[in-house]
């Protein structure tokens, strides 16, 4: 699978977030909380459609917003799909 486009909206510690990852190597480089984790979770969460960690759902949403969600564009096989999800549900 690769990953073409990630898109976050008030997940965890984002705002508002874009990402066009490479089709080679990518490095997530930061200081300690600055979401570098976050964001693995936000592809996990995607791909498993379950959390990472044990956490309740609403631990995903920013706080002080009351949704969150996520968009991805994938290609599997040579196939471009891509896949939505929101909380809450
Ligand atoms: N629901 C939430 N809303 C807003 N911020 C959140 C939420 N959940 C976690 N955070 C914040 O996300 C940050 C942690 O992000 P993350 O764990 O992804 O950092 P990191 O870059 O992986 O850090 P490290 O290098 O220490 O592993 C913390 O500042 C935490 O307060
Ligand atoms: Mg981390």
């Amino acid at each position: 699978m690769r990953l073409h486009a990630l898109r976050l909206w008030q997940f965890r510690n984002y705002a508002r977030a874009e990402l066009a990852p490479s089709p080679r190597v990518n490095i997530l480089l930061g200081a300690n909380a600055q979401g570098k984790t976050n964001l693995l979770e936000a592809i996990y969460y995607l791909s498993a459609l379950r959390p990472l960690r044990p956490v309740r759902e609403a631990d995903l949403i920013q706080w002080g917003a009351t949704e969150m969600r996520l968009y991805a564009q994938y290609e599997i096989d040579g196939l471009l799909d891509d896949l939505q999800m929101r909380l809450p549900l």
